[in-house]
């Protein structure tokens, strides 16, 4: 493993990019230098170069060719950094979630079957993947140089980072935003897998219920199924299968319920109130943890797929 191994589809697609910008650069500053050379000696002083001004026609046609030929070439390297990305990721139906927190100083890892490790993130090579990152404090930044990936961890937030691994091997994994004292060895290690070998490993590690399976029981423990239970008295939205769509809300805004969400609607239920329903809800920010709102929401994910 070197700087210039690839491990994920999206470090191949910024290593191209890459290239392909390095090489138009490395192209105009030979063109540029050349004809700074060039004219620095033909144009010396004492030499016999004819030094009148242009005819006017040469001088219009050359500045439009050349700024409508730089516009165009910016206009193709906008539209291919953004193209290509966007073409070969695509969102995946069914991506493996695996949850994050950072904290002062290491990376804790969760699972979709509970199974929990620390400083190290195992996955399955060829599969997509999608981490849900959240801090537990300050700001962190998940950064792994060989999958061209790193994106910051917030608190109070879900930041999104979607992977497709594409090798096998020990990746490094840092973090990439300064975050106190012992930043520089809030580290570890990225092993990627065959999908067979992962999904073995993850069995074979000491976990506990589900993430899902534990958020249904806070959901009856915290006494939300009080109100969102179908068969309950008050007028609370029932949560079966709301997640990924959209629900109108009371000021007239549309939301679409995804992770930060579900998150706002259980710290600030005052901030969503969904059309039609009074805004009763009491907020649960002094009650419920990061690693409980996760739970809480993959449980609601979860009844997605089922009916009431
Ligand atoms: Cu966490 Cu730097």
């Amino acid at each position: 493993m070197n700087l210039f191994t690839e491990a994920s589809r999206n470090a191949q697609i910024v290593d191209t990019d890459l290239l392909f910008v390095g090489v138009i650069s490395l192209l105009i500053f030979l063109l540029v230098f050349t004809l700074v050379l060039l004219f620095a000696v033909r144009y010396r002083r004492g030499s016999a170069a004819k030094r009148g001004p242009l005819p006017n026609i040469l001088k219009r046609e050359f500045e439009i060719g050349w700024t409508s030929a730089t516009v165009f070439l910016a206009l193709f390297i906008f539209w291919w950094a953004v193209a290509l990305p966007a073409a070969t990721s695509g969102t995946p139906a069914q991506p493996l979630e695996i949850h994050i927190y950072a904290k002062q100083w290491m990376w804790k890892v969760e699972h979709p079957n509970g199974a929990r490790e620390i400083n190290t993130l195992h996955l399955p090579e060829n599969t997509p993947v999608r981490l849900l990152m959240t801090s537990q404090d300050v700001i962190h930044s998940f950064y792994v140089p060989a999958f061209r990936a790193k994106h910051d961890v917030l608190p109070d937030r879900i930041s999104m980072l979607d992977i497709y691994p594409t090798r096998l091997g020990d990746f490094h994994l840092f973090c990439a935003e300064y975050c106190g004292t012992e930043h520089s060895n809030m580290t570890g290690h990225i092993i990627v897998m065959p999908p067979d070998g992962y999904a073995r490993w993850r069995d074979t590690q000491p976990h506990s219920d589900s993430i899902a399976a534990e958020g249904e029981a806070l959901f009856h423990s915290l006494g939300c199924s009080g109100c969102h239970d179908p068969a309950s008295a008050v007028h609370a939205p029932d949560l079966h299968g709301l997640f990924g769509h959209s629900v109108p809300l009371q000021d007239g805004r549309i939301a679409v319920v995804d992770e930060a969400y579900i998150r706002d609607c259980i710290l600030m239920p005052q901030k969503n109130v969904p059309a039609g329903y009074p805004p009763i809800m009491p907020s649960f920010s002094n009650i419920v943890d990061d690693s409980q709102i996760e739970r809480l929401v993959a449980y609601i994910k979860s009844l997605a797929l089922r009916e009431p």
